[in-house]
């Protein structure tokens, strides 16, 4: 009891680069180390689907990518590792998920907005060449992370929205089947928040660290597969130098004092060394370093740090059978984990064995008829504030009032409005 659990899926549509490496990776191999943690580290093949139709690539990337975090230092004795498809209890919980899932909330993600909007632009229907796959992306990530009540999930910037769904879609099931409240012809859109009733989720939680580097691509921008400007990590030396030294700088000569602040090689100079290297670093570059001595400095240290783990990769990648062994073994583990979870939840939605006596009906049955007169409801207005209603037994709204900055202060204005026309 009481560890955190920690949950991170990796996409096998691509190659590991420099940046994933130093921003998800490394610091995720790290934090799985220690002791109050318990960590999750998947392969995401079914998410894979969505990005690619070539067969081949996924396969390619789930061995690569399954190689780069055992290279990488991960220990599948001590971490829950496996791959997305060895569960089919995901795509089951997918499908518990969609049935809460508002379609409105799926028309709001930023990928599926952006898809849209790029075809609008072009004079295209707005749903040209969109997948249903792309659109129920956030249910799949939903049920990725709520089947094994996942408290944080580390992301980049671009995943939190998912997450914020992920919470929306777990607060859903917990709202509708935990006895908080029935549907009973409210607006599904605005009921988001009740604290009452059974918690068969745990709401997840995003985190961005602010303290894991960002790197730059070749080209300046962010690393990144779909700027086309990355490093994969596995290069041989030579091939390694040799994208190293084509990163931009500006054209200022060899002499005459640089900014590192103001630097690319610097930024992924500081993100593989220690505090010292970086010091001696901002001497040089105060000094006048040249940038070519500054790209052979970066190369000896990225090539340090990936030495030894570049001959564990190749040794293990030159094994596959062994890697789908290990993965094997760990979706047992964690089967045994999702299957006892996806039994209640089958239960609790109706899905039952017809001979048994159906305790979720009972339930329902006993707490309408215990309902009081008056009801009330928290939910986030469409500006995101917490607002609140009271419901007569009729369901007719008799007070609401929105504005509120957070879940608590609306449930406690909405207590003092029930409490006022009771006592009327
Ligand atoms: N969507 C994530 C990405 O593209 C990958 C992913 C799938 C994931 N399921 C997840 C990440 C669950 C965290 C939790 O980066």
């Amino acid at each position: 009891m009481g560890k955190t659990r920690i949950l991170t899926g990796i996409t096998t549509s691509g190659t590991p680069h420099l940046g994933n490496y130093v921003g998800a990776i490394r610091p995720a191999i790290e934090a799985s180390k220690k002791s109050d943690v318990e960590s999750f580290f998947f392969l995401a093949d079914y998410h894979a689907l969505i990005k690619t139709d070539d067969p081949a690539r996924i396969q390619r990337s789930t061995l690569e990518i399954a190689a780069t975090w055992l290279a990488c230092g991960l220990d599948p004795e001590k971490v829950y590792f496996y791959r997305q498809s060895d569960m089919p209890e995901i795509p089951e919980l997918t499908w518990l998920l969609t049935c809460v899932t508002s379609k409105g909330l799926l028309n709001r993600a930023h990928a599926y907005k952006a898809a849209t909007d790029a075809n609008r632009e072009k004079g295209d229907d707005a749903d040209a060449g969109i997948t249903a796959g792309l659109y129920m992306y956030p249910v799949l990530m939903a049920a990725d992370i709520l089947i094994f009540n996942a408290n944080k999930v580390p992301v980049g910037r671009d995943q939190v929205q998912h997450i914020e769904m992920a919470r929306d879609i777990g607060q859903r099931f917990n709202y509708i089947y935990g006895g908080g409240a029935k549907w009973d012809g409210m607006k599904w859109d605005s009921v988001q928040w009740d604290e009452k009733g059974k918690e068969f989720f745990v709401l997840p939680e995003a985190v961005v660290d602010e303290n894991v580097a960002t790197l730059p691509g070749l080209d300046g921008r962010k690393m990144s597969k779909s700027y086309d400007n990355t490093i994969p990590l596995w290069l041989d030396p030579p091939q390694l130098r040799k994208a190293i030294l084509g990163i931009v700088t500006n054209s200022q000569p060899p002499g005459e004092p640089k900014n590192p602040d103001d630097s690319h090689i610097f930024s992924i100079y500081k993100a593989f060394a220690s505090a010292d290297q970086t010091a001696q670093m901002r001497k040089d570059y105060v000094a006048g370093i040249a940038w070519g001595d500054a790209k052979e400095k970066l190369y000896k240290l990225i090539n340090d740090e990936l030495m030894l783990k570049r001959e564990k990769y190749h040794s293990l990648i030159a094994k596959p059978g062994a890697i789908e062994e290990i993965l094997r073994q760990g979706a047992e583990r964690v089967r045994k984990l999702a299957i006892p979870f996806l039994a209640t939840l089958r239960t609790t939605v109706g899905l039952l064995n017809l001979a048994a006596v159906d305790e979720s009906h009972a339930r329902a049955e006993s707490s309408s008829s215990e309902k009081p007169a008056l009801q009330m409801v928290v939910f986030r207005d469409d500006d995101k504030a917490f607002a609140f209603k009271v419901l007569d037994a009729k369901k007719n709204v008799v007070a609401t009032k929105g504005g509120f900055s957070d879940p608590k202060s609306a449930k406690d204005a909405a207590q003092s409005a029930l409490d006022a026309l009771a006592n009327n």
